[in-house]
């Protein structure tokens, strides 16, 4: 007896597999992809999710993390997930909607203006049922979302109302429902990745972009755009996708603990961003040369609610509940 079971925990070291209770148990490195860098909430908190998939895994499970878009853009990262060669990736809602126009809910302008809100709704119900769509749509399973921050506005040269961003190139991260919000605007939207704004502003491609207080820190982009307006016209949503293919390889329990895992430093993200979102603006308060215009109200940007709602609303059924549940808040 004791020499079977030595031979067969021998046989499982080679195979790549770990004796866990007496039966065989696969170990595994799964590599995830982000657009993020390094010093990115998101990428510290794949970085602790490593360690909480080792401890509680017994050290079967591990990551191999590939920040910065190392792997390739958003959508080269969904396609890699679709067929497996990427296990996993923290990716945005706003690339999932080339794919899941549902999605495109989440992105409504002035859906909620403070992040306690956008927090609540990507906890919410509503949200939950979306991720129901993307096995079909995508070949990914979907197990949490977590966030940035909330939206604003930064300009390389001062705006007094959203009539001054007729014909601005401002950067926007590739998605439909963002690209419609600016071109409402009578503004040119220009898609590009994450990684690839701080070089187009350098070398003034684009006139602006909208983006979270972490990114602008991160990437100091006030030193080519620094006219920041607190618009807070929009919330920004992740989910922490896992490959539909890789998925059907795990057992019922190693599902349930990646995704256990996973909603935790999901969890910890919305919370972190929410705990730390006054804190940012502080710092960027101190920032060389930036010229910070704080409360920007939604009129700054007219009808632009009613005009895009009604574009979207008949795309997709979630942006009635949604705008109901906010409502609701
Ligand atoms: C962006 O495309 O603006 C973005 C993507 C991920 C995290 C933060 C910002």
């Amino acid at each position: 007896m004791f020499w079977r079971s030595t031979l067969v925990a021998a046989a499982a070291v080679v195979l790549g597999f770990g004796l866990k209770d007496g039966v065989l148990a696969q170990s595994r490195e799964f590599k995830i992809g982000l657009i993020t860098p390094p010093a990115h909430v998101w990428n510290q908190e794949v970085a602790a999710l490593n360690e909480t998939l080792k401890e509680r895994s017994g050290g079967r499970f591990s990551l191999a993390i590939f920040p910065s878009g190392q792997l390739g853009n958003e959508s080269v990262m969904l396609q890699q997930l679709q067929t497996g060669a990427l296990d996993m990736a923290w990716l945005t809602t706003a690339e999932l909607t080339f794919r899941v126009p549902e999605m495109a809910a989440l992105h409504a302008p002035f859906l909620v203006t403070n992040i306690e809100d956008a927090a609540r709704v990507f906890r919410s119900d509503v949200a939950r049922e979306m991720l129901s769509v993307l096995p079909q749509a995508t070949g990914t399973v979907g197990l949490c979302y977590a966030m940035i921050g909330m939206r604003q506005m930064l300009t390389r040269r001062p705006i007094s109302s959203a009539a001054d961003l007729a014909g601005l190139r401002i950067r926007i991260t590739p998605a439909p429902p963002i690209s419609r919000f600016f071109e409402m605007l009578g503004a040119a939207p220009a898609p590009m990745p994450l990684p690839a704004i701080y070089d187009a502003l350098a070398n003034g491609q684009i006139d602006g972009l909208d983006m979270d207080y972490e990114s602008i820190i991160n990437f100091r982009f006030y030193e080519h755009a620094p006219y920041l307006y607190e618009t807070n016209h929009q919330i920004f949503g992740m989910v922490a996708l896992v490959s539909a293919r890789v998925w059907a390889t795990l057992s019922e329990e190693d599902r349930a603990l990646i995704a256990d895992a996973m909603q935790l430093h999901c969890d910890r993200t919305i919370d972190r961003f929410v705990a730390e979102e006054d804190a940012k603006l502080a710092r960027l308060r101190e920032a060389p040369g930036i010229q910070i215009i704080e409360d920007v109200s939604p009129e700054f940007f007219g009808d632009i609610v009613a005009r895009w709602d009604a574009e979207w609303g008949p795309r997709t059924p979630y942006l009635a509940r949604l705008r109901d549940l906010a409502a609701s808040f």
